[in-house]
């Protein structure tokens, strides 16, 4: 696990628990690049969803983990990115599947829904679990097929 690159970001909402977060990866021997926000001070949360997709688009990083109120916002924001599918997650089974049959290569967490032992576990979830392939790769090449508007 501790070759993953990881970036995180959130919005003012989210600010407290992706600080947390991020000392949570650090002490599992990873080094999340932080892409802010970087206080609790009213913030847009399209923009920190643009920024750490745009860096997992690029490959500058493997994965991604979102954070605002209600993880809502960022989903919705990072699935308009090509290549990304972001999987908002509440609980750690959720966050199993989503790499398992999912793929998702973006987690987001809703700080006004969970505490932070919550986001601990679902993090760690999706972080230990492996993408099963086979059907569920079939699938994900149809879901790719509607990206640009495909039918
Ligand atoms: C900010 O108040 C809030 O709307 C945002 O963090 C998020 O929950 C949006 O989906």
């Amino acid at each position: 696990m501790s070759n993953i690159k990881i970036a995180i970001a959130s919005d003012h909402a989210g600010f407290s628990l992706k600080e947390e977060l991020v000392l949570f990866l650090t002490g599992k021997g990873l080094t999340p690049g932080n892409f802010g926000a970087f206080s609790a001070e009213s913030a847009d949360y399209p923009i920190y969803a643009k920024k750490l997709c745009i860096n997992i688009q690029n490959c500058e990083f493997d994965c991604g983990i979102l954070v605002c109120g209600t993880g809502l916002g960022m989903s919705i924001a990072a699935n308009k990115f090509k290549g990304i599918r972001c999987a908002l997650c509440s609980e750690p089974v959720s966050a199993v599947l989503a790499k398992q049959h999912n793929n998702a290569n973006v987690l987001a967490l809703g700080a006004r829904i969970i505490g932070a032992d919550m986001a601990k576990a679902i993090v760690g979830a999706w972080l230990g679990a492996e993408f099963s392939g086979a059907r569920h790769e079939i699938r994900l090449r149809m879901i790719s097929g509607f990206e640009g508007g495909g039918e």
